[in-house]
C-alpha cells in the first residue's frame, strides 16, 4: 500500500485529480471506476477545472460507478446517477452512454443485474483506476463490515451506522434507501489501480484498521492490503491514528525521487 499524507483535503483532491488526469491522457480507451460521497466532490471539482482549462478530455473514457441505491429512480435527486451528473458528467465531455452504475430497477433480478455489471466491466477491458472513499466503519463501495472479501456486484443491506452517517444528506420527510447495489470487494480488487481518498478525523480509525489492522471482513477496506497497486491519499486528520507517519512521508519522498529519475510508470 502506498500511503501519501497531505496537509489538507484540497491537496488530497489535487493529487487524486493528477492520477485521473494521467490515466485519461495517456491511455487510449481509459476505464475509470468512480465513487460518490462527500470526499470525491473536490476531486470532481478539480477534474472539471482541468477540463475547462483544456488540460484533459473524457471523450474516450468509460466509467463504472461503485454503487447505486435501490428503490429510487435515476432522476431522483438522491440517486448516485444524479450525483454523478451534477458533480462531473454534466460539466465535462464524457459520453454519458459510456457511464454506468450498478442499477436494479423494480422487477429486475438483482443476481442477473449483478452478473451483467461484472460482464460489462470485463467487456470494457476492466477498470484501470478505481476511485474509493472509505466509510467510518471501513466500508468500500457499500461493502459493509462482514462482506465477503470475494464478493461481486450484488445487493447489500446498509448498516445502521452507514444509514445514520448518510442521513445528513436526506431531509426528515425524504425516503432514505436501506438497500443498494454495489460492486463487490473482489470486483474492486480486480481494478489495475485503486486510489482511496480519506479526509477528516472521523475516518482516522477506519484508515488505521485498513492500513495496519488485520486483513478482515470486519474492515472491508483492509482487503486493499492484497492489492498490488493500492494508493491511499490522506489528509493529516485522517492519518492521525497511523503509527509511523514519518515512514510514509519519507517513503513518499523516495518514490518522488524515483519518479523524477525514471518517469512515472503506471501499468494501465
Ligand atoms: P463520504 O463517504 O465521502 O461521504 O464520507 C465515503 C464512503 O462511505 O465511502
Amino acid at each position: 500500500m502506498q500511503v501519501i499524507i497531505f496537509d489538507d483535503a484540497q491537496q488530497v483532491a489535487d493529487n487524486a485529480a493528477q492520477w485521473v488526469a494521467e490515466l485519461i491522457t495517456k491511455k487510449t480507451n481509459p476505464v475509470l471506476g468512480l465513487a460518490t460521497g462527500s470526499t470525491p466532490i473536490s476531486l470532481y471539482q478539480q477534474l472539471v477545472l482541468k477540463y475547462q482549462a483544456g488540460e484533459i478530455s473524457f471523450k474516450n473514457t468509460t466509467s463504472f460507478n461503485l454503487d447505486e441505491y435501490l428503490g429510487i429512480d435515476e432522476d431522483n435527486s438522491q440517486s448516485y446517477r444524479h450525483f454523478m451528473n451534477e458533480n462531473l458528467f454534466n460539466h465535462v465531455d464524457i459520453n454519458k452512454a459510456k457511464t454506468f452504475l450498478p442499477t436494479c430497477s423494480q422487477g429486475e433480478n438483482p443476481r442477473e443485474q449483478g452478473l451483467r455489471y461484472e460482464e460489462m466491466i470485463n467487456n470494457a477491458g476492466g477498470i484501470d483506476l478505481q476511485i474509493l472513499g472509505i466509510g467510518a466503519n471501513g466500508h468500500i463501495g457499500f461493502n459493509e463490515p462482514t462482506s465477503s472479501l470475494a464478493s461481486r456486484t450484488r445487493i447489500k443491506t446498509l448498516t445502521q451506522q452507514t444509514l445514520s452517517d448518510n442521513s445528513r444528506l436526506f431531509s426528515p420527510d425524504e425516503f432514505q434507501p436501506t438497500l443498494a447495489m454495489t460492486m463487490g470487494i473482489a470486483t474492486i480488487l480486480d481494478a489495475r489501480y485503486v486510489l482511496l481518498m480519506a479526509t477528516g478525523e472521523n475516518k482516522a480509525k477506519a484508515v488505521k484498521d485498513m492500513v495496519t489492522g488485520a486483513l478482515s471482513a470486519v474492515c472491508p477496506a483492509s482487503a486493499l492490503q492484497m492489492h498490488e497497486n493500492a494508493i491511499v491519499v490522506l489528509d493529516k486528520a485522517a492519518a492521525s491514528q497511523l503509527d509511523d507517519k514519518e515512514y510514509y512521508l519519507w517513503a513518499d519522498k523516495q518514490n518522488n525521487k524515483i519518479n523524477e529519475e525514471f518517469g512515472l510508470y503506471h501499468n494501465y
